[in-house]
């Protein structure tokens, strides 16, 4: 249980610098926005957080669900905002903001995750 609790979690990290570290890297920018890394990040963040809490559930450990469900809740709307950039991107619209909401919202996840006990 331990080694699979450890992969989860290096993947859910490496699924947060996916999105966060993109985000850092063309905030600035314009145009040629890596849509695809953070939609990919989004997919991971939801799936490995999803099954570090089913591991939790069947190893009795206590999680504040309340935080979960926040965790829960931003992480969808990170998700959201990933796939309406991706479609933004093939249709030619506007992708700055939807890229921007992507990554700010992962980065208040970041913070709900470190600093909610
Ligand atoms: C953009 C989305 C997300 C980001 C940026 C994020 C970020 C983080 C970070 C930085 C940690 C390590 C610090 C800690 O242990 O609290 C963490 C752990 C954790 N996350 Fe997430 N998370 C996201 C989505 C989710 C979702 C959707 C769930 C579940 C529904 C979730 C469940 C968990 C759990 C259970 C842990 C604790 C792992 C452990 O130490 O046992 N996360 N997350």
């Amino acid at each position: 249980m331990d080694i699979l609790h450890s992969a989860l979690l290096a993947l859910h990290i490496f699924g947060l610098a996916a999105i966060v570290g993109t985000f850092l890297v063309q905030m600035r920018a314009n145009e040629g926005f890596r849509t695809g890394l953070i939609l990919g990040g989004a997919i991971t963040q939801l799936v490995t957080g999803i099954a570090l809490v089913g591991l939790a559930e069947a190893g009795d450990h206590d999680l504040n669900m309340l935080k979960i469900t926040t965790k829960l809740i931003i992480a969808i709307l990170v998700l959201a905002a990933a796939i309406a950039a991706v479609v933004a991107q093939r249709r030619g619209g506007r992708v700055k903001p939807w890229f921007h909401s992507a990554g700010g919202l992962a980065i208040v996840n970041v913070l709900v995750a470190v600093f909610w006990h």
